[in-house]
């Protein structure tokens, strides 16, 4: 492999380039969901193109926010792809790649959906694919093109779909449409709490799409969320790396490749840590998780769900928290050099013959994070904690 130089001006992009192509020969993609008003600011923007090569769109793809813009300003329920054109053409004008999020999800569909005959349901969700996708043609790599269509504990979710069409034909019809309306994007199911390989929903979710597989549903690959707590215990604790890579191996048995597709990491109610603390847990989580995902030949890449902590969902999702890559000030945190590390462990254990890459820089414990009282309420992460099942 040709010698390449790294210096502090080594991007996340940069990076993820030099790992061979995956097992389907797809170069490996590292990408952000942005907001199209946040595109305005060129700090914003110039760190979007300068660190990542594909953009998702975080929600102006969904179904209702692409008919709910136009209702709001003319009172017309017609659609209107102004937000979302403005995202892909930014992208593509940067030489950016852009993943399609999402077409089909119960949660962001328009409500008067509900009042429709299953024969015009299906009708309505054949055009919205066919619009959507066609509108983009040619100009999205992938879709996701079902998203959260499982319960928690692994059955279908009650849906305004579900109630009315029969679900596994329903999801697979999805896909049928979504291929026929532009045949190159690559084509994906995703959903959360299913990165770890024993947990029950993933276990449903590969019986599911292995029968789409056998009936030859164009189906390429799948995307686990990995919307993380830290301090999260019992089901909401972050999925052990190890287990995620075996979800990622399993998967390729199927045919299908895997996708980490809205990662981000919240640390605020770690009790125990302070500031320094939290931020070395969470580079930590960052780092053991996506070497696990890149040491797979069929893992695809990540996007992370969006990249500094000032614009976060989770602040009005969740609580107010810290959960990405670079800080309020869109400074890298060690949690950026925890994904650049992820890279660079992944290379080291191949045949890897580039320079040296400058690895993090050191983290002092602080005072308070080195007196914390001991930890009560494990299982949870620990900074001396490998984790790997
Ligand atoms: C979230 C967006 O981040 C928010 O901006 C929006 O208001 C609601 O949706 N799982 C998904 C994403 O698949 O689409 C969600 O995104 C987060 C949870």
């Amino acid at each position: 492999m040709a010698h390449k130089s790294h210096s502090e001006q080594t991007t996340l992009k940069s990076l993820v380039k030099l790992l061979p192509a995956t097992s389907q020969g797809e170069p490996r993609h590292i990408g952000t969901a942005v907001m199209p008003d946040l595109l305005l600011d060129p700090v914003y923007a110039n760190t979007v193109e300068t660190e990542f090569d594909t953009v998702c769109v975080e929600h102006h793809l969904k179904w209702e926010p692409l008919l709910a813009s136009k209702l709001a300003r003319t009172g017309e329920c017609v659609y209107d792809f102004t937000d979302a054109d403005f995202i892909v053409d930014w992208a593509l004008s940067k030489g950016l790649s852009v993943k399609g999020h999402t077409l089909v999800w119960h949660v962001t569909s328009p409500k008067f959906l509900e009042e429709k005959s299953a024969n015009d349901l299906m009708e309505a969700v054949r055009r919205h694919i066919h619009t959507t996708c066609g509108h983009f043609y040619s100009r999205i790599k992938s879709w996701d093109v079902v998203n959260e269509a499982l319960a928690p504990d692994g059955s279908f979710a009650e849906t305004m779909f579900t109630k009315k069409l029969p679900a596994l034909e329903f999801i697979e019809d999805c896909f049928r449409w979504a291929k026929t309306a532009d045949p190159l994007p690559r084509l994906i199911y995703n959903d959360n709490k299913v990165e770890a390989v024993n947990a029950q929903k993933a276990i449903e979710m590969y019986q599911m799409l292995k029968i789409l597989k056998s009936r030859n549903t164009p189906l390429d690959a799948a995307g686990l969320q990995a919307h993380f707590d830290a301090s999260g215990t019992g089901l909401k604790r972050p999925a052990a790396p190890g287990l995620i890579f075996r979800q990622i191996e399993k998967l390729a048995d199927i045919g299908l490749s895997t996708n980490i597709s809205e990662l981000d990491v919240r640390v605020a109610k770690l009790a125990g840590f302070d500031l320094d603390g939290k931020n070395r847990v969470q580079k930590d989580i960052y780092e053991r998780t996506l070497t696990s995902c890149f040491r797979s030949t069929h893992f695809d890449g990540v996007t992370f769900w969006g990249f500094t902590d000032k614009h976060t969902w989770c602040n009005t999702f969740y609580w107010p928290d810290t959960p990405l890559l670079f800080d309020i000030n869109f400074k890298r945190k060690p949690a950026y050099y925890g994904v650049c590390n992820s890279i660079m462990n992944v290379l080291n254990e191949m045949d890897w013959e580039g320079d040296w890459v400058p690895s993090s820089p050191v983290m002092t414990h602080s005072a308070a994070s080195e007196s914390a009282p001991p930890r009560t309420d494990l299982p949870d992460w620990k900074l001396e904690d490998h984790n790997v099942a």
